[in-house]
């Protein structure tokens, strides 16, 4: 457990900053990887803890992962793992591959850490059930789960309430394994990275809306080239947007849509954002990013809005404090079942440095001051809460120190170090 106290180091930064490798597309690119019988390439891998544990659970499937290299017997010679496979805390790495091995002839145990065994896992079950797949969640309807061991697959129609990217893609890998097409419906907003990978390969098509066809058949081998994380780009594009006079920009980083809700939001509250697509990866739009300080004033944050800013709303609540008037975020209950309970662990970080907020049962509010005061922050191993107190500490009046500090090597090991970098 480490600590780790940031400060503010005073006046504006202009900086160009190539963020990691993208820990959604890593993930999908190395499971896709695996599934396909023969050789792929995937450059540029995220070098966050999440998608190590993608790495180790492909290995312990019996694929050759020696990157950028990835060799794999397709998905139908996988290995039985001599033990479970250790998702640690990646939500991502568990729900696709519960989804891959649902309908998979041999069957296999995921496991997590603590945070990930609390997190909802049942919300797979009927989907992955209407084709045939099996999986099994401990009695709470978490991990551990079994799943696998499945000779016939059939064809499925279903709609989920959430707009999850991981339970779609569970749901489109699974149906891969099918006698016929299957559709997948659900709310938008959700990112659509293995949407758009499966159309680019003849594996699926958009239908009406949300509606989704999974084309069964194998996956072929491919080259990946993972672009930047918007994810981890948001945490400078947020200091950008509050310490005056800044500028940042992050080339080749993910411009899927269902990943530019912050940008949407920086946009609303006044920030000065550029953002140019410059290429594409498998039809998902890759691009550069140039986030201005300008004055920001408070918003409303709701609907299909949220889904595409999941990942970033902490973030949300440390630029609101330094926007003016009231932001609020609704409709976000889904912030719960993250690694931890967002709502709550966003609030206490913000009431910790002297931040007005008050939750709700589907978001919070939070009343701009224009500064923080700075103080002590616990992650509870959350690393985007850690990394949201780092952003404060960098523009608050005191220092701002944050318990278990090493959670942000989950996605970004280094990015505290970047941070500092900013001003050099
Ligand atoms: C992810 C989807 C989102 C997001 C998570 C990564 C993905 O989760 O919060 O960090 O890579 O598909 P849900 O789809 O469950 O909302």
């Amino acid at each position: 457990m480490t600590d780790r106290t940031v400060t503010n180091p005073g006046g504006p930064f202009r900086a160009s900053v190539q963020v990691p490798g993208d820990k959604s597309l890593s993930h999908r690119a190395l499971i896709l990887a695996a599934m396909a019988e023969g050789d792929s390439l995937v450059n540029n891998i995220g070098p966050g803890q999440d998608v190590r544990a993608t790495v180790a659970a492909c290995r312990q499937l019996g694929v050759t992962v020696d990157l950028p290299q990835v060799r794999s017997p397709g998905i139908r010679q996988w290995s039985t793992p001599s033990g479970p496979i250790d998702c640690a805390n990646s939500g991502t790495t568990m729900r696709l591959l519960a989804g891959a091995l649902s309908t998979a002839p041999i069957s296999a145990t995921l496991a997590g850490d603590p945070s990930l065994s609390s997190r909802p896992m049942a919300r797979l079950t009927a989907p992955l059930r209407a084709l045939g797949g099996v999986i099994e969640t401990a009695p709470e309807g978490t991990a551990p789960l079994r799943v696998g061991g499945v000779s016939s697959v059939r064809t499925a129609d279903v709609r989920i309430e959430v707009a999850s990217a991981q339970v779609r893609s569970a749901f489109e890998l699974a149906a891969l394994a099918a006698d016929g097409p299957s559709t997948i419906d659900s709310p938008p907003g959700f990112r659509d990275h293995t949407e758009r990978w499966l159309s680019a390969i003849g594996r699926g098509e958009w239908g009406e809306g949300s509606i989704f066809a999974i084309h069964p058949g194998p996956v072929p081998p491919a080259r990946y080239d993972i672009p930047g994380d918007p994810s981890s780009a948001a945490f400078l594009w947020a200091l950008a947007a509050i310490e005056p006079g800044s500028e940042v920009l992050t080339p080749n980083v993910s411009l899927n849509p269902g990943r530019l809700g912050f940008l949407q939001i920086l946009e609303k509250m006044g920030a000065g954002i550029e953002a140019a697509v410059t290429d594409s990866v498998g039809g998902d739009p890759v691009g550069d990013v140039i986030v201005r300080a300008q004055s920001l004033e408070g918003t409303a944050i709701g609907g299909h809005l949220v889904a595409a800013a999941l990942d970033e709303l902490p973030l949300v609540a440390v630029v609101a404090a330094f926007a003016e008037g009231v932001t609020t975020v609704r409709d976000a209950t889904e912030l719960r079942a993250k690694e931890s309970d967002r709502i709550e662990s966003t609030t206490q970080m913000l009431r910790s440095l002297g931040g007005g907020i008050e939750d709700s049962a589907d978001g919070f509010s939070v009343v701009g001051t224009g500064f923080l005061n700075g103080g002590a922050i616990d992650s509870r191993g959350d690393h985007r809460i850690a990394m949201a107190g780092a952003v404060a500490g960098m523009r608050a009046q005191g220092p701002v120190t944050i318990e278990n500090a090493q959670a942000a090597a989950v996605s970004w090991p280094g990015f505290y170090e970047t941070l500092e970098e900013l001003w050099s």
